[in-house]
């Protein structure tokens, strides 16, 4: 998730831009880039410096330039296609278009094809190919707006361009399709960001960007119309938050925010792997052999990433019918594995440098087999250091407590599951693409879940009281549950224990009390009657039961205290809905207790050490 800002008016724009970009830092960064607008040099009008490094470092190499410039764009880089090198940091330019991008540019090989690029490309980066189409109808055209509502015609993906051309001084071009742009005038003229942080030194009145609107940036005002032409009147908003909650998108926690980007973060990842409906990874330069030559799979994983990787075992076995084994890393490295060259080993990650899941891939390298990574961090060591890498488009995690990141990572397991299934004939094409169709209905499912809150606060409401709390659930199910237990554990600090809900009765259910909290989930349908069992044998221990199933189910008191309901969809598919709803019950009750949620006691992001 990169950081955006443009300002034309008639202050100093390198100020302006750099002070923007280090309020937009905390989304995260690998890079940072300026491009101003000269006035005084109108035969070589375009001033860029940009490079690898925090805004400091890009602030410190501009500090002896004096641009006299009042126009100009600016870009935080937080690294999705290319590594982190200068060439790859933003702005990009050529000919007479210079150009930032937030988003992924889905289609960019076929960009790079059809309009024969691969040779003249300087960077790494989809945002090049999107800046070249650009500038090819700029030229053919001479026309701005013709250019670029023909370029997003053509491009597909999530994108908010902001755009210099430099025949044009004094106005910054910008257009957006989910990714996002709020933009505000001033006394001192014209704002652009991708949040409300760069434009608050400004003004608090603002406006969200319309996606598939043309908003053009001069310094007396922005004018705004649609791909018609027509002239487009912004929605005005005003902004009372302080700073520090802006930086949070107006949540206040980091977690909450991030929470909500689930579906945004499952469309960017899922997106880009999609040619034809089905998953393909040759961008990634993932052979098919991989898949067809292994005889088993192994993953390895940390806390939330190893409860994803229960989860994409299940689905792997049910689908692929091969033995898939999940191995906690820490352990994984002192068990003398039984794995070969027929395996294929799956290594997940968000940080991408946990010590631990490191040492563990090694491991499995050293005895011969084949390494995906899954991690959301680019160019982190797991990344650098696997055979191949499967990234996850989530953005930066900030919150301790890993949510995005879950569900990307299962989004990445299940493309994965998916081609595997595929490449070994096990789906045919209609299959696969009707799997695949499945796995993206479940983004709009999770908007649904995160519209209605009030049932988890409800929830936590009895949690936070408690000092027990147990989650069960039986196959699929009892994976959830493992995820579920973990975000209450350690955000709320109250003790929570996953269990197979029919394996409570060998022992446990002698803990449960009058009161104790139970969040059974059934959302299996083949073992629906049986976990509905296990359930009716806590309730009637005395357990206050919140009970997770899909639309429809008649339950009456005698099973549960509160039913959480998610919307029917296939039974493979139900982990998003109820991380969801799990995440959202951990939070409240954090949040209810008063305690620091995006930094609990005594957990770091990144684990790097053993
Ligand atoms: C829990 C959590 C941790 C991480 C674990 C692995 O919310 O965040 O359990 O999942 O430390 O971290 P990564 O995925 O960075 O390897």
């Amino acid at each position: 998730m990169c950081g955006i800002i443009g300002y034309t008016g008639t202050l100093d724009a390198k100020k302006v831009i750099i002070d923007g970009l280090k309020e937009l830092e905390y989304r995260g960064y690998d890079s940072a880039g300026i491009a101003l607008m000269r006035k005084d040099q109108p035969e070589d009008p375009i001033y860029i410096m940009k490079e690898a490094g925090p805004v400091s470092v890009l602030e410190e190499s501009t500090k002896g330039d004096e641009v006299a410039s009042t126009c100009g764009i600016g870009h935080t880089r937080w690294a999705t296609h290319g590594g982190v090198t200068d060439q790859n940091a933003h702005p990009h330019t050529t000919g007479r278009v210079t150009l930032i991008h937030n988003g992924i540019i889905e289609n960019y090989r076929e960009l790079i094809n059809s309009y024969n690029l691969e040779d003249s490309l300087i960077s790494e980066t989809d945002s090049e190919v999107a800046l070249r189409i650009i500038d090819y109808y700029y030229n053919k055209y001479q026309d701005p707006y013709r250019a670029i509502k023909k370029s997003v015609g053509i491009i597909r993906g999530s994108y908010s361009f902001c755009i210099l051309f430099s025949n044009i001084p004094g106005k910054i071009f910008c257009i957006r399709n989910v990714s996002p742009l709020v933009a505000g005038v001033s006394e001192k003229g014209s704002l652009i960001a991708s949040d409300l942080t760069a434009l608050l030194p400004y003004t608090r009145d603002y406006f969200v960007l319309p996606e598939h609107t043309i908003a053009v940036l001069d310094p007396d005002g922005i004018t705004l119309q649609d791909l018609e032409g027509n002239e487009v009147q912004p929605e005005m908003l005003h902004a009372d938050w302080d700073v520090e909650s802006v930086k949070k998108g107006g949540y206040p926690h980091f977690m909450l925010k991030e929470i909500n980007e689930q579906p945004e973060a499952m469309h960017n990842t899922l997106k880009p792997r999609l040619q034809d409906g089905l998953p393909d990874f040759s961008e990634e330069g993932i052979p098919d052999s991989l898949f067809q030559d292994c005889r088993e799979v192994c993953i390895i994983a940390c806390g939330t990433a190893n409860y994803a990787g229960m989860v994409g075992k299940s689905i792997m076995e049910l689908i692929l019918r091969i033995p898939v084994s999940v191995h906690i890393a820490s352990e994984f490295r002192y068990e003398d594995p039984l794995i070969d060259d027929k395996t294929l080993c799956i290594v997940i990650s968000q940080s991408g440098e946990t010590i631990d899941t490191l040492e563990g891939m090694k491991i499995a390298m050293k005895k011969g087999a084949k390494t995906i990574s899954i991690v959301n961090v680019k160019g982190s060591t797991i990344a650098r250091e696997s055979d191949y890498v499967l990234y996850t488009h989530a953005g930066p995690e900030i919150s301790v407590a890993s949510t995005k990141a879950y569900t990307v990572q299962l989004a990445a397991l299940y493309l994965l599951a998916c081609r595997m299934a595929y490449v070994r004939g096990v789906y045919d094409k209609e299959q696969a693409s009707a799997f695949m169709n499945e796995v993206l209905m479940v983004v709009p499912v999770i908007t649904e879940v995160l519209k209605n809150i009030v049932g988890m606060k409800h929830v936590s409401e009895k949690m936070m009281k408690a000092k027990d709390a147990f989650y069960i659930g039986r196959s699929l199910d009892y994976a959830f549950s493992l995820e579920g237990a973990l975000k209450l554990k350690e955000i709320s600090y109250v003790h929570a224990e996953a269990y197979p809900a029919g394996e409570l009765k060998h022992g446990t259910i002698a803990l449960i009390e009058n009161g104790t909290p139970v969040v059974a989930i059934a959302t299996q349908e083949k073992i629906y009657e049986k976990t509905i069992s296990n359930v009716r044998e806590v309730k009637a221990r005395g357990a206050f039961v919140t009970l997770i199933t899909k639309k429809g189910k008649e339950v009456g008191p005698e099973v549960c205290d509160i039913h959480l309901e998610i919307p029917d969809i296939a039974d493979q598919f139900t982990v998003f809905p109820v991380a969801v709803m799990l995440q959202l019950i951990a939070y409240y009750t954090a949040d209810g207790k008063g305690l620091d949620v995006d930094k609990p006691r005594n957990l770091a992001k990144s684990v790097t050490v053993e």
